[in-house]
């Protein structure tokens, strides 16, 4: 990034740069207008905020996005999600811009996994492959045989022979969850994701006590303690269009609150209830901090000024785009 587009990041993110006052901007009207005027594309995870959600051209978990970022004829590809989310984009588009409208929308997961660190672990198991969950960062990718999403994880551990070794990361909860699933014994990595992670298994308990009649449904990064309540377990796809087909009328969803919006749209006939994390007594869900640092204002701006754009050393992006290749592939 050169020094101009330097000082124009700074002065937008002090907001200098807003030629309206917010309270004169009606954001939807003009993101609308900059998506046909740059021929952007806005993608968007189910954990973003309602009117994010609302104005992407795409809605979806983590594997349908990087499909759909694998495959826009967009100039500009603005991704509403996480750092790890827009850096898959960048990586499957080295040619296209890919904005993220706050670039400290991190992930405790990806974090969780130090590529010093596993480098070393990975030299340690030299027979073993390496599977890793897309949340994850491009260092890490570069170090991985194939990465995999919750949508896809068991097709891509399966498609490796029964004998071979395998090493998971970074996410503990997950990787148990697939060993289970999958009869394997993976090495699995020691991080987790601390939205998942808070859920109380008491308060979810006392919850489902109130409601004998609910299903409680669980995204897999949530510990086992909590998958064993769950009578499904998949990615927020998996859980969408499971609360769609069930016959049941309520459910208890155990993953980010965000994916209620979609949920609420394709089943509005249904109750759902957020499941409750620890030490939360404002309120009963639970939110990925990260994620909720995008807002209409940053996307806007992000939009208006095509920055912060996300930068990929060229070396990194080509070894970081096999394993992700591997996975589209397999998919
Ligand atoms: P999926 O979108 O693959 O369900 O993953 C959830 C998540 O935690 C994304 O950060
Ligand atoms: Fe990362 Fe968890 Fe937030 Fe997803 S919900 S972005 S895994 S911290």
């Amino acid at each position: 990034m050169d020094t101009l587009d330097t000082a124009k990041e700074n002065m937008i993110s002090k907001g200098f740069l807003d030629v309206k006052t917010p309270e004169q901007l009606n954001y939807v009207e003009e993101i609308v207008k900059l998506k046909k005027e740059k021929n952007a594309v806005i993608l968007a995870h189910y954990y973003q905020e309602e009117a994010i959600q609302d104005i992407a051209d795409f809605v979806g978990d983590s594997l349908a996005l990087a499909q759909e970022a694998a495959k826009t004829d967009a100039d500009i590809i603005v991704f509403a999600g996480v750092h790890f989310m827009a850096e898959t984009a960048k990586i499957l588009n080295p040619k296209k811009k890919v904005l993220l409208p706050d670039l400290k929308a991190g992930c405790s997961l990806a974090d969780s996994c130090p590529p010093a660190d596993f480098k070393a672990f990975k030299e340690a198991h030299p027979d073993h492959k390496v599977v890793t969950y897309i949340n994850c960062s491009a260092e890490i990718k570069t170090l991985s045989d194939v990465v995999c999403t919750s949508s896809n994880a068991i097709k891509i551990i399966e498609s490796f022979p029964k004998e071979q070794k395998l090493i998971f990361a970074p996410d503990k909860n997950l990787g148990d969850y697939l060993n289970k699933q999958t009869g394997r014994d993976m090495l699995l990595w020691d991080g987790a994701c601390m939205v998942h992670e808070a859920f109380s298994i008491e308060k979810l308990l006392d919850l489902h006590n109130e409601h004998p009649d609910a299903e409680i449904i669980a995204h897999p990064e949530s510990p086992s303690h909590i998958l064993k309540t769950a009578s499904y377990i998949g990615s927020t796809a998996g859980l969408l269009a499971y609360a769609k087909k069930s016959e049941k009328n309520k459910f208890i969803v155990a993953t980010e609150a965000g994916i209620l919006h979609e949920m609420i749209k394709q089943v509005p006939e249904k109750t759902l209830i957020p499941a409750p994390a620890e030490e939360d007594n404002t309120c009963a869900c639970s939110e990925c901090a990260y994620m909720k640092l995008n807002t209409m204002k940053k996307l806007y701006t992000c939009m208006q000024y095509e920055l912060p754009a996300i930068d990929v050393d060229e070396e990194l992006a080509e070894k970081a785009l096999l394993p992700i290749e591997r996975m589209l592939s397999l998919s």
